[in-house]
Order: structure tokens, then C-alpha cells, then sequence
């Protein structure tokens, strides 16, 4: 089987990998020079560890990445609202691990080239895919404007939020919302921990809401903070020390840290109609957006790959049918409406929508949490939530491999 996908990211380089173990020839093609370098995702949740350590790269992500302890949420003022106490699990092998996405992109691009079943193309931006009942293709630009065509047996998107292969499917229907907030994501060192901070602290707040999180070994913070969508990305540098002084423990001026990036962007929650037409599937950003709070963007789109992983993996062995394709479909929709979107949603609502005084006679969440801290049976629940997004699609394999073999 060949199977073409379509974007180097995250989401692509792991399907790859996972692909290429099972025997499946893969070639990536991307429209970018190389990886794709902003301050995104950094948070991956032990469902989409699962998924990295099938892939073959968790040993690496844990030697350059940081297992965080406890997650708290705050008033401004940073007293302690409630607190999850070793949120990763770290007594489990699927803890939650922390890697800024450009050092994780880094790792699987790394794999990538090193496996022989996966090719890494750039400069390949794909303007157009198609399918009939044999064949997948996908219409390719060069940088210097010439044109290929490409067949594949399948054809995955992995092409992200602006995704052309959703576009050639569905135009541009991506029903959802998009939220009256943008966020500023930015990296900065700065001793959060010297002012008692956690390793993940959300602070609730009205117009001052965000999230600040240790990101890398050497003191690197993420802090993310929420701005009016009609300020200018010019107004929103500007006002990003007035915001820090304003929010930050220690009220700092900019002599008092090192800022790397400020990153704005507007933020989402949509889903494609379908994650499968014919020989076309989609999956992660290019199937579904939500807000980044809680950090379940890239971790649902690992998650998907993992389970079209298993999808094609079984087509391949001979172990399932084609049919196993519209489980896919049909069931990362399902995770999507039942749990990746309403817990995105109220973690978005809970920071910036939420009197503090009242979050934990309020909040369903929040008391759970604050129950979750004397009550063992309580802390099982929450720990077996976060696996609430996984599917096992291994399920739906109704061959005999044997059978398989004498085909
Ligand atoms: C500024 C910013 C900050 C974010 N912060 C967070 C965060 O804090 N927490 C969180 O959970 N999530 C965050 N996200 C979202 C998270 O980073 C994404 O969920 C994740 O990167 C999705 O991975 P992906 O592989 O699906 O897509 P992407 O990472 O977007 O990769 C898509 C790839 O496809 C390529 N491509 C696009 N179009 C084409 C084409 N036509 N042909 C060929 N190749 C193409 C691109 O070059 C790119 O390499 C953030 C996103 C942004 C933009
Ligand atoms: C590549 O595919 C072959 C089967 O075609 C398989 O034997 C081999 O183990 C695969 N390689 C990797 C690195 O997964
Ligand atoms: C995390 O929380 C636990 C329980 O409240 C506490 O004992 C521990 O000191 C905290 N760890 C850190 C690193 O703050
Ligand atoms: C998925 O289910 C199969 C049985 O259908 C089982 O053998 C396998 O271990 C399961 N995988 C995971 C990751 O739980």
C-alpha cells in the first residue's frame, strides 16, 4: 500500500511513522522550506504519549522534554484556588509530557528520515486531491510553478488548520464557532516557580485570564493570555508589558525578563463534515480545531492518528476491510462532539468567563478537583478522564490474518 500524506507536521510525521510500521510506504509532502518553527503546542496528554511511544519516539521526547508535577488554578493575585497534585501521572509510562512543538517536530523529523518506508518532500504544496474507487491523486505545485500529479492508494490531510485537502472536500464549510478572544501565546524566562507558581497554573480572570506552564528544563515559561480581537498585532506588542506588570507575580518590567516570542492568534472550535470521502481522510488540525486550554489541540489530532494508524495498518495486514475507514470517520467525529469540544469549551470558559470567588462552588470541574484531593476514588475518575479522546480500533479487524495470507 502507498499512501500519501499531506503536511510535515506534528500530526503527519507521526502517521508516518506509525505507517511505516506496519509496512506501509509513506511520502509526506509539505508546502513549507522546512519545519514549521513557531510557539505552539507544548502540553501532550498520556492518550497521545500512547501514540508517540508507538511511534518509536518517546525515549527521545523524555530525554529532551520535562514531566510537569502539580497543575493549579489562581486568582490574579495568585492565591490557590484548587490544585491537581502530579497531574502528569508520572507513576504511569504514559505520563504527560511536556515538549515545545519545534523541539518535538525536531525528534519525529529525525525518525522520519532515518525510516525507510518515509519520504519527506518540501516545497511540495498540494493544491487539489481527488479519488475515485481505485485510486487517491493529489494535484502538486513546485516552488517554481510547475505542476505534478501524484497517486497514492489513500491520501491523508495532515495539512492543518487552513487545510486544502478539507478545502477540495467540503470548500469552505468547517462548521463550529470562533471565539471573540484572541490568545498571545508567549515564551519567556522568568522565575514563575520563585513566586510559588506550579509547573501549570491557569489564573481566572475575567479580562486577565491565562495560562502560565514551565515548558522546557532550562526555565523556559509559556505564558498565555487572552487580548480584545480588535487590538492590532502592533497594539498587542505594545501592550504586552502593561499586561505582564499587570498579571505576572512580582509585577515585573521588561528588565526583569527575557522574552522570546509573542505569538497571537485566534482561536477556534470547528470540525469538517466528514473525516472520510473515498480514498481522502483527514485528521488533527486539518479535521478539528478547539482552544488551546487544557492543550487538547494537538493532543486529539495524536490521537486520531493513532487510530487511522491502526485503520490503515489493518487494511494492509489483510486483517480489515476498507469499511474500517468510515469507523474512523465516524468515531474521531464522536470523540470531537462528545468530548474534545464541550471539555476544550468549559476549560476556555472557566479561565475567562468564571467569577474566581465562586469556581468551586460553581464549577462541576473544579470540584471535582478540590474532592479529588482527599478522596482516592475521586482522583481515579480524574486520572481515567484524560483518556476519554482514545478509541481502539484494533476492535473492528474482522479478518483472519490467515485468510489474509491465502488471498
Ligand atoms: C500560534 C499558535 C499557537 C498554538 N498554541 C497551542 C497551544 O499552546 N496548545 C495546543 O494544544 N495547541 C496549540 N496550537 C495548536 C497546535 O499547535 C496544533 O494543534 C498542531 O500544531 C496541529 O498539528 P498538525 O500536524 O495537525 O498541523 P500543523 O502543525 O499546522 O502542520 C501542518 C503542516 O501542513 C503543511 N501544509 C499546509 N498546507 C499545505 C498544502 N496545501 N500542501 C502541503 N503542505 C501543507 C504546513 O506547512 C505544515 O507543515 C497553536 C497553534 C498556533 C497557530
Ligand atoms: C518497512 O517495511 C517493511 C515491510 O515492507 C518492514 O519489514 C520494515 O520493518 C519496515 N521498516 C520500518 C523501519 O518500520
Ligand atoms: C504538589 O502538591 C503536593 C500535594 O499538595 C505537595 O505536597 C507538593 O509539594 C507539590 N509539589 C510541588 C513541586 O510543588
Ligand atoms: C486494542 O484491542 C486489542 C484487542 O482487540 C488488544 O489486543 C490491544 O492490546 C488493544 N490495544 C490497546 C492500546 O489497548
Amino acid at each position: 500500500m502507498q499512501v500519501l500524506v499531506v503536511g510535515a507536521g506534528p500530526s503527519g510525521l507521526v502517521l508516518a511513522l506509525l505507517l511505516a510500521k506496519s509496512g506501509i510506504k509513506t511520502t509526506l509532502l509539505d508546502a513549507a522550506s522546512t519545519l514549521d518553527d513557531r510557539p505552539r503546542a507544548a502540553h501532550y496528554a498520556p492518550s497521545a504519549i500512547r501514540v508517540l511511544k508507538a511511534a518509536g519516539v518517546l525515549e527521545d521526547v523524555r530525554r529532551d522534554g520535562l514531566i510537569p508535577k502539580n497543575m493549579t488554578w489562581r486568582h490574579r493575585d495568585g492565591k490557590v484556588i484548587t490544585s491537581i497534585s502530579d497531574v502528569a501521572q508520572s507513576w504511569t509510562p504514559d505520563a504527560l509530557t511536556v515538549l515545545p512543538l519545534n523541539m518535538l517536530g525536531t525528534v519525529l523529523l529525525r525518525h522520519c528520515v532515518a525510516n525507510e518506508n518515509v519520504t519527506v518532500l518540501w516545497d511540495k504544496k498540494v493544491t487539489d486531491v481527488g479519488s475515485d474507487e481505485k485510486v487517491a491523486w493529489a494535484t502538486v505545485k513546485n516552488k517554481d510553478g510547475s505542476e505534478e500529479r501524484w497517486t497514492a492508494d489513500y491520501i491523508c490531510g495532515c495539512d492543518g488548520a487552513n487545510s486544502q485537502v478539507r478545502k477540495s472536500l467540503f470548500g469552505n464549510e468547517f462548521p463550529g464557532h470562533t471565539w471573540d478572544a484572541q490568545i498571545i501565546a508567549t515564551n519567556v524566562y522568568y522565575p514563575l516557580d520563585k513566586f510559588g507558581y506550579d509547573d501549570i497554573n491557569f489564573i481566572i480572570h475575567n479580562e486577565d485570564y491565562y495560562m502560565a506552564a514551565k515548558i522546557t528544563t532550562d526555565g523556559l515559561w509559556r505564558v498565555s493570555y487572552g487580548e480584545d480581537t480588535k487590538l492590532s498585532l502592533e497594539e498587542v506588542i505594545a501592550h504586552q508589558p502593561t499586561k505582564y506588570a499587570r498579571m505576572l507575580p512580582g509585577n515585573p518590567q521588561p528588565g526583569d525578563y527575557k522574552l522570546l516570542n509573542v505569538g497571537p492568534y485566534r482561536i477556534h472550535q470547528r470540525m469538517a463534515p466528514k473525516f472520510r470521502v473515498g480514498r481522502i481522510l483527514l485528521a488533527a488540525d486539518a479535521a478539528h480545531l478547539c482552544n488551546p486550554f487544557g492543550g487538547l489541540g494537538l493532543t486529539g489530532g495524536l490521537v486520531d492518528v493513532g487510530g487511522l494508524a491502526e485503520c490503515l495498518g489493518g487494511i494492509q495486514m489483510g486483517v480489515a476491510d476498507d469499511g474500517i475507514l468510515d469507523k474512523y470517520d465516524e468515531i474521531r467525529r464522536q470523540k470531537y462532539q462528545e468530548v474534545i469540544n464541550p471539555v476544550s469549551s468549559s476549560n476556555f470558559l472557566r479561565v475567562s468567563a468564571t467569577d474566581p470567588g465562586e469556581a468551586l462552588v460553581k464549577d462541576e470541574f473544579l470540584m471535582m478537583v478540590e474532592k479529588a484531593r482527599t478522596d482516592q476514588a475521586t482522583r481515579n475518575e480524574l486520572d481515567q478522564g484524560v483518556f476519554a479522546v482514545c478509541h481502539n480500533f484494533t476492535q473492528y479487524y474482522n479478518k483472519e490474518p490467515k485468510e489474509a495470507a491465502r488471498l
